[in-house]
């Protein structure tokens, strides 16, 4: 069988193509049509899906990552009168809609190694459910059972607290949440701050932010109490979980602090799915169609361009040794907003000057970290890592064990470790690349950041390899 899974109309609109537990391709709007975020299917995405992937006898049966009806009846009951009546073709070209929260778990769920799981889903806003968690199973056909446990409902929401933080501090509200994390490290705590907090997640509509309900405080220290305050909370939705006896798969918006999962799945059996935000939901979609376990042993599922020759691998260590950043473009692009090799620039890790250096490339706030992508046989000797991460896709900070990396070790002397295994070589360069490093070095670690001109998406396509090259004048190795 095979399904497109779509997830749009709010912001980062991707498709997903399933056939039958095979991921064809998933891949995000923004990187076909160069609009940050774009919250609609773009004509490009949609020409470059059709005929290529979407063939077969019969037609694809197609899945929608929200209910858009019941959508509709929360936004009139918040007043949002425009939005809620607005004219808009709603979900008639949908073979199916699924709730909101139930297509999280299922990308959670199905692309996870687990047979019988626990869900917890807590993001910004579905159609009402905040934070929801679910019993995953796969019955004797192996098709996926849902059932639902508890629910948090709007207005109450982490996510909408994280993103009105997000907005008191002067960034971009669902969208640079991240910066708000990494600036988290450079504040202290401050007592009142975090019970006044405390009291307006509890008991405010924070939808249109909250400007002027807190008090005046350095964006430092905001930063850094909603960020523990939002470590809190979740410990006690994943302790509440564990009574379950089961292995905890973990999705939604707020599965991308990667700071708050570094401290509290150290301990614990669990899956955080790679791509967790609304997005990624149009693979969840799709699987709640199929039904099947999804096999996953990466995500590199967009744009295609040939991986790298053996001789373009031995230049871009050249030019790595010589001290210059590096972009690569090579195999599927990521289906996430990390960049994990497929879309990356990359560097020496070891001098902090190199910090400075691609900082200057890529004109980005000094409260955001670079991550360090490593050789995954070395990782423990320079990160305290544990067996429960899988640490393939950055999802988790940990703290450093020694100095090295410098240009990716955070104000606080922790980094969000990228480790690289040795069964990627077919799907993505950056193995080998790390190999021919090590080799020549000694340093089993790169510097390694989204490939992407300020202000827009991550490179897709050859195109988008000249528009970096000639913006930035880095070289960018491309086989296409
Ligand atoms: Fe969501």
């Amino acid at each position: 069988m095979r399904v497109l899974g779509f997830s749009e109309g709010y912001h980062d609109a991707a498709v997903a193509v399933l056939h039958n537990d095979e991921i064809l391709f998933a891949g995000h709007s923004e990187r076909f049509s160069k609009k940050k975020n774009d919250k609609n299917i773009c004509n490009e995405l949609s020409k470059y899906v059709q005929g290529r992937y979407t063939g077969g006898l019969l037609p694809p049966r197609i899945a929608f990552y929200e209910r858009p009806f019941i959508k509709r009846t929360r936004q009139i009951w918040a007043g949002q009168w425009k939005k809620g009546f607005e004219r808009r073709r709603l979900s008639y070209k949908y073979d199916y809609c699924f709730a909101h929260h139930l297509s999280h778990a299922a990308a959670a769920f199905q692309c996870s190694p687990f047979t019988d799981a626990v869900a917890l889903i807590v993001d910004a806003i579905g159609e009402w459910d905040t934070v929801s968690s679910w019993r995953c199973s796969y019955d004797k056909n192996g098709d996926a059972q849902y059932v639902k446990l508890d629910s948090i409902r709007y207005p109450t929401s982490l996510g909408l607290f994280y993103s009105a933080i997000t907005d008191r501090i002067g960034l971009k509200p669902m969208e640079e949440e991240y910066i708000t994390m990494g600036m988290a490290a450079f504040g202290r705590p401050k007592l009142k701050l975090y019970n006044d907090m405390k009291e307006l997640l509890a008991h405010k509509n924070l939808h249109r932010g909250m400007r002027r309900e807190l008090p005046k405080e350095t964006n430092v220290n905001i930063a850094y109490n909603a960020q523990s305050l939002t470590e809190g909370v979740l410990r006690g939705f994943v302790n509440k979980l564990t009574k379950y006896g089961r292995p905890i798969v973990y999705g939604g918006g707020v599965a991308l602090n990667s700071v708050a999962n570094g401290k509290l799945f150290k301990k614990i059996d669990h899956y955080i799915f790679p791509n967790p935000g609304d997005a990624g939901s149009a693979l969840g979609a799709a699987a709640l169609v199929t039904k099947k376990q999804i096999k996953t042993d990466h995500m590199f599922h967009g744009y295609h361009l040939p991986l790298l020759s053996v001789g373009q691998i031995k230049e871009v260590v050249d030019i790595l040794q010589a001290g210059e950043a590096v972009g690569i473009a090579a195999g599927k692009a990521e289906f996430g907003p990390r960049a994990l090799g497929n879309r990356s620039l990359l560097c020496d890790p070891r001098t902090k000057k190199n910090k400075d250096m691609v900082n200057k490339i890529k004109k980005r706030q000094l409260y955001r970290p670079f991550a360090p992508s490593i050789l995954k046989e070395h990782a423990d000797a320079y990160f305290e890592i544990t067996s429960k991460c899988d640490y393939s896709y950055m999802q988790y900070v940990v703290p450093t064990k020694t100095r090295d990396f410098i240009a990716t070790r955070h104000v606080d002397k922790s980094a969000r470790v990228h480790t690289v295994s040795d069964d990627l070589n077919e799907v993505s360069s950056l193995r080998s690349i790390l190999e021919c490093w090590y080799e020549r070095t000694g340093c089993p670690t790169l510097l390694n950041t989204s490939l992407n001109i300020r202000g827009k998406p991550m490179v897709n396509d050859e195109k988008d390899v000249n528009a970096f090259e000639e913006e930035y004048g880095v070289k960018v190795f491309c086989n296409g």
